[in-house]
């Protein structure tokens, strides 16, 4: 049973929480890079319930402020960027990209008052058409460089979900519960004549990432054999998977799913898609395409034919926070109680001054994460039981 306490420790997302001092261990992505432009250098964003505002700067620098200034509190979101920085459109203080002051023009010359003024800056870094800042303490780790935002041997592009009204663990708990594939993407996934497959296999292996989740069902096309889909849930907000299209040319697309947590109440999805061509190239730190999903209709309905609106509509339903103390898990529940462990774990282990799975490991520079993503009834990798 989960306590009110607990409850509130694992889906808290602000600074002076423990569950949000976990989450800034991590590079989190903040916007898609195509979102700024020449013409618009500069998008508000929410990010762990801070008000932030993300920057290019006409030297091409990055940057990630917090949105008010700190003279008389004006957004800096309709501000201009120069070659140094962003500048407040109030009365034009100017801040770099690690929030330090460096210009106050109505102040006496020699003035070293803005010096004094601290405010909020973040760095940020692009990856595969995505900015990710790091808003945790000390040095920020290597960014990780996932295959799907790396790999450069094809056609790459990122999806912006319509925000989600709901706390980011509620999206994070789907993605270690199988059983929900069946019922609520059956008819949609195609998957519906194998829902009497319940004697399929599901095993959660812990590892360097966080969650290996591995599917192994019965093969009706090959009686006495068996089909493995395995992919991992990264710790502790993405998901990495891979799908086919349905289209006639049956194209391999992989993709890998951010929940970004906005506050304690909100969440936005970013999907990064990546489609291995043997014509097309895209480099790792390309700004590439940008599409909308919403996954509510114009009469604000869910759009249940898709497979992304059908999770939303789950993790809406189940409330803004999830109140955890008035559910019935199950037996088949058992990756969601692996989950709530490992991070209730990770959260105590960054209180006593650790570094949370995965931040630890020293990624050699430009190095892919090659991740071991199995889809068999697909044909993408095979799987090869240990010799053991
Ligand atoms: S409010 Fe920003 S410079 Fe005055
Ligand atoms: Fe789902």
């Amino acid at each position: 049973m989960v306590s009110r306490e607990e409850n509130d420790l694992m889906t808290r997302v602000g600074a002076d929480t423990p569950g949000g001092q976990l989450l800034r261990r991590y590079w989190q992505p903040v916007a898609a890079a195509s979102e700024l432009t020449a013409e618009k250098p500069i998008k508000k964003v929410k990010v762990l319930g801070e008000n932030l505002v993300v920057y290019r700067d006409t030297a091409g620098r990055y940057g990630l402020v917090g949105e008010l200034c700190p003279h008389r509190m004006a957004s800096l979101a309709y501000g201009r960027v120069d070659d140094e920085g962003i500048r407040c459109p109030y009365h034009g203080w100017k801040f770099d990209g690690h929030g330090k002051c460096i210009e106050q023009p109505a102040e006496p010359q020699n003035s070293r008052y803005k010096d004094e003024i601290e405010h909020p800056g973040y760095p940020v870094q692009k990856l595969g058409g995505l900015l990710f800042a790091y808003m945790g303490p000390g040095e920020a780790p290597a960014l990780p460089r996932w295959d799907v935002l790396a790999w450069e041997h094809g056609r790459r592009w990122v999806v912006r979900q319509q925000l989600l009204d709901c706390n980011w663990l509620q999206a994070m708990e789907n993605s270690v519960d199988p059983s929900h594939l069946f019922w609520l993407h059956g008819a949609t996934a195609h998957l519906a004549n194998t829902v009497d497959g319940y004697e399929e296999q599901h095993d959660f292996i812990p590892f360097d990432y966080g969650i290996m989740k591995r599917r192994t069902t019965p093969n009706r096309r090959k009686p006495g054999t068996s089909e493995v889909d395995q992919h991992p849930l990264l710790f502790p907000n993405a998901l990495r998977h891979v799908l086919r299209t349905k289209s006639q040319d049956l194209k391999i697309r992989h993709n890998i799913q951010f929940r970004l947590p906005v506050d304690d109440g909100h969440t936005q999805v970013f999907v990064v898609y990546f489609e291995p061509s043997d014509s097309v190239r895209t480099s790792a730190d390309a700004d590439v395409p940008l599409e909308h999903f919403n996954h509510k209709d114009e009469n604000g309905e869910y759009r249940m034919d898709m497979v992304l609106a059908q999770d939303s509509m789950a993790w809406e339903t189940q409330g803004a926070v999830m109140d955890r103390t008035r559910e019935h898990l199950g037996a088949a529940d058992r990756g969601v109680v692996i989950l709530r462990r490992l991070l209730k774990e990770q959260i105590a282990l960054v209180q006593a001054g650790g570094a949370p799975l995965g931040t630890q490991l020293a990624t050699k520079q430009n190095a892919v994460i090659e991740l071991d993503v199995i889809n068999e009834r697909i044909g993408v990798g095979s799987y090869k039981p240990d010799a053991a």
